[in-house]
């Protein structure tokens, strides 16, 4: 009854200017050979002198057969809420793409909202389609299920790299829009309220594309001397918590970020005999979770996607009556719910490009300009946390660039929402301190040696205040590293 067609055909349906609604969450679960194949056809406009461009939600980063084809054929016309692909990075630090970042909880319910246009095409990755509009999403939930509903017309990559068998590992549910919301009944990690599938009616799938294809998921850098220390020290840190009892003996859940520093905390919280083994309420689920579940430390993990490699994935399909029961793929507006991370209770972790020394985040701006990934899910996550922690290394690009700078050139995580740091260095524990307490415990816990003597100039010639800062002197260090490239030849008196 559906029209099976190529990706090329599909891409035809797709018109200058329409708004697509992707499904998938990071790579993993994102439709890969229908954007492909809208970007050739974008090229094939350009070549005859005509607009093409597209508007793009997607649930997180996607793969870079969308994201990065896109980029690179100049199709891109809006996009949100993250990304991490250097070709589509590139495009929007030039203007040529329009970015808005946003925290991945809101996407859904601000288009639902009717705060952003409606998206008109659907483009999703399914593992299974019925005849009666059942679509079983793949490695990857994001927001498919309110891009399928609000949708004209839906097009779905049948993806047979991913079989059928990963139904069951999904819980689709979409709360209801205020003021008829009520609470998201999630009381425990493993908690299901929703569906295996996503139901739409049938009559709006115009096109499955049957595709086989791995999903693009990069490999994470082998643990170094920097890593592995700050995953020690936030497993030193939770272990010193447990035995105060500010966290229960039986431990609460675990939301752990993105990237390499994150994937390797997770490595030591498993090592670490003090831990107990623990859930995960998270958003993406890294290369990481799979052995520590399959040494027993991970018992659960509920996220948004599973990002891991293609070997960790095949893991997981060969071995699937073992994580069936032990894994749950949600929306990203349940994943990253603020009124769930609140009640269930989370450590959250996360990992921060820059601090100041007062506890203020940046995790998006590369020296205070240009766009990295996003925010993604930490803003949801540190302002409901639990105990909320930022981990980063001291120093960025071989010492030249500290992490810590009097002023954050561009803020994410406010001192408020911030309670603790941590480097390869040490633990900086912020709570109940004050500005000028914090400054001192950030500087002589988590600051490069070499940095703090820096610093603490820098506190001297600030005003003394209940925040004390020197606003000439704030992005001194900035400057000093556009022109010489290196933090550390910062003179004070040379930006008075
Ligand atoms: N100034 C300039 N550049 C910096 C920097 C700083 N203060 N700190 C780090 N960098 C550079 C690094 O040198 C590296 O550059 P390279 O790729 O050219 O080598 C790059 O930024 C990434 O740093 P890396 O140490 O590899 O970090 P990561 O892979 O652990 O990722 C973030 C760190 C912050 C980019 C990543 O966690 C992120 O995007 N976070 C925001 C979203 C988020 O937290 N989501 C989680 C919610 S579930």
């Amino acid at each position: 009854m559906y029209k099976y067609m190529t990706a090329a055909e599909a891409a035809e349906f797709i018109q200058n200017g329409d708004v697509i609604g992707f499904g998938g969450f990071t790579p993993a679960g994102a439709p890969k050979e229908v954007p492909t194949a809208i970007a050739h056809r974008a090229e094939a406009f350009h070549a005859r002198g005509e607009e093409f461009k597209i508007g793009m939600y997607t649930g997180a980063s996607t793969g870079d057969s969308c994201d990065g084809m896109l980029a690179r054929a100049h199709a891109i016309l809006f996009r949100t809420p993250y990304q991490s692909n250097k070709d589509l990075r590139t495009e929007l630090n030039n203007q040529d793409a329009h970015y808005f970042d946003m925290h991945l909880s809101h996407l859904a319910q601000e288009l639902r909202y009717g705060f952003l246009p409606k998206p008109k095409f659907a483009i999703v990755e399914a593992c299974e389609v019925t005849d009666e509009g059942e679509i079983v999403p793949t490695a990857g939930v994001g927001i498919m299920p309110t891009i399928c509903r609000l949708a004209d017309h839906i097009i779905v990559e049948l993806n047979e790299a991913m079989p059928a068998c990963m139904r069951g590992m999904h819980d689709i549910y979409e709360p209801l829009d205020p003021p008829l919301r009520r609470e998201i009944p999630i009381y425990h990690v493993s908690d299901r309220i929703g569906t295996d599938c996503i139901k739409v009616d049938p009559a709006k799938i115009v096109a499955i594309v049957r595709t086989n294809r791995p999903n693009e998921v990069g490999k994470f850098a082998a643990l170094d001397e920097t890593t592995a220390k700050i995953g020690a020290n936030v497993a030193l840190f939770l272990e010193t918590e447990i035995k105060a009892g500010r966290i229960p003996k039986t431990f609460l859940p675990i939301q752990s970020g993105v990237g390499n520093i994150a994937n390797a905390v997770l490595g030591a919280l498993g090592e670490n005999p003090h831990i107990p083994a623990f859930e995960m309420y998270t958003e993406v689920i890294q290369d990481a979770v799979v052995g520590l579940m399959k040494e027993g430390h991970v018992k659960f993990a509920s996220g948004c996607s599973l990002t891991v490699g293609a070997d960790k994935l095949q893991d997981i399909i060969d071995h699937m009556d073992f994580f069936h029961d032990k894994i749950v793929l949600r929306p990203q507006e349940i994943s990253n719910n603020p009124e769930v991370a609140r009640r269930l209770g989370l450590i959250t972790i996360n990992t921060a490009l820059e601090a100041d020394i007062y506890g203020n985040i940046n995790s998006t701006h590369v020296l205070g300009t240009k766009m990295m990934n996003g925010i993604g899910g930490s803003g949801d996550f540190t302002r409901n946390a639990y105990i909320s922690i930022f981990t980063t290394p001291s120093t960025a690009k071989g010492g030249a660039i500290s992490s810590f700078v009097p002023m954050v050139s561009h803020l994410d995580h406010s001192e408020h929402s911030v309670k603790v740091i941590i480097t390869e260095q040490g633990i900086a524990d912020l709570r109940g301190k004050s500005p000028i307490q914090r400054a001192h415990c950030i500087i002589d816990n988590c600051v490069a040696p070499e940095y703090k003597p820096l610093l603490r100039e820098y506190l001297e010639l600030s005003v003394k205040a209940h925040t004390p800062h020197n606003l000439a002197l704030a992005t001194a260090m900035h400057r000093e590293f556009a022109k010489s490239g290196n933090m550390l030849n910062t003179k004070w008196e040379e930006y008075k």
